[in-house]
């Protein structure tokens, strides 16, 4: 049998939190309810931030509370601070995500706080999430890469990974949030997280800005993760990370692991229909 890699779906919520369209609650419920039909086991559908920094993921409750829950899907949230917490466990959330960053300047920008701070935030969540006996994910942005900064130091990623691990994160997703990674930043990056992480504890998180998301994924592989995000349609972006384009398209992940050898346990045909609402969903590009 082929090695089995998981593609974790992250459209419903990376996918669309950049969109100027103000998108209502039922499109994304039909996406989410789509993407529940072609195998994955874990989708990121619901953020629980503050409306005035993400308007578009305000309903991020409604949208829980409205797709079918099929039996082997865990349904996750973003849950920056015990606020955002507090309201996932309310929403149904099945698993959660505190989100940091490798850099100083993605840090301030996207979340408000410096990396010691964050940390600091994070752990209450963290802590309160494994008392509720929901999974803790953790993400690292700007990993090879910073708008702000420049270059990441992979001994930063480290930093954080470590961090995140001792907090009790089950897995940690490492994300070149604006798509400047290439094969060998990576590689250099992973290297020094392995240190900290084994690779079964580890995602990659590649937008694909530069289109060598594909080709990243490949190098990560050569050193055993076996997770990856991405979002159908290749939707996505952040709004505190001027130029990241959209996540790596799910379908364009699938049809190269596919390609490796490798088995995603997802259904094509269904990824193809999700892919084409999803693109629907989008406004004119701004
Ligand atoms: P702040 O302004 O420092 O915090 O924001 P605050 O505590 O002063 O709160 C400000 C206001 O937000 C207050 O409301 C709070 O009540 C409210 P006001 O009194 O002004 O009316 N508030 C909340 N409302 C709802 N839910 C909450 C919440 N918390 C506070 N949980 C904060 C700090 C973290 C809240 C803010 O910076 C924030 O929401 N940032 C989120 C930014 C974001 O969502 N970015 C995109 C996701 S990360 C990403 O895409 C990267 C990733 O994909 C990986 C990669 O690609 O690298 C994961
Ligand atoms: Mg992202």
């Amino acid at each position: 049998m082929a090695d089995y890699v998981e593609i974790f779906e992250v459209g419903p919520r990376d996918g669309l939190q950049n969109e100027k369209r103000d998108i209502p609650v039922s499109e994304k419920i039909a996406l989410t309810d789509t993407l529940s039909r072609a195998g994955f086991r874990r989708i990121e559908c619901a953020s629980f931030v503050s409306p005035k920094w993400v308007p578009q993921m305000a309903g991020s409750g409604e949208v829980l509370a409205g797709i079918a829950r099929p039996r082997g899907v865990r349904f996750a949230a973003l849950t920056p601070n015990m606020r955002g917490f507090e309201d996932a466990v309310k929403a149904g959330a099945d698993e959660v995500a505190i989100f940091g960053s490798a850099s100083e300047g993605f840090s301030r920008a996207n979340i408000n706080a410096s990396i010691a701070e964050s940390l600091e935030r994070f752990a209450p969540v963290a802590e309160a999430a494994m008392q509720e006996g929901l999974p803790v994910r953790g993400y690292i942005s700007c990993v090879t890469d910073c708008p702000y900064d420049g270059r990441t130091p992979p001994g930063a990623v480290a930093r954080v990974a470590a961090a995140l691990r001792d907090m009790g994160c089950y897995e940690i997703s490492l994300g070149d949030t604006i798509g400047q990674a290439t094969p060998e930043s990576i590689t250099a990056m992973l290297e020094a997280v392995l240190e900290e992480v084994p690779a079964g504890r580890l995602a990659g998180h590649y937008h694909d800005t530069s289109g060598r998301a594909l080709d990243n994924i490949e190098a990560s592989i050569a050193l055993g993760i076996k997770v990856f995000d991405a979002a159908v349609g290749g939707l996505g972006g952040c709004p505190y990370a001027p130029g990241a384009a959209g996540n790596v398209a799910t379908e364009a992940v699938h049809d190269r692991l596919v390609s490796l050898g490798l088995e995603t346990g997802l259904d094509r045909e269904v990824l193809v229909e999700a892919s084409a609402m999803a693109r629907a969903m989008r406004g004119a590009p701004g």
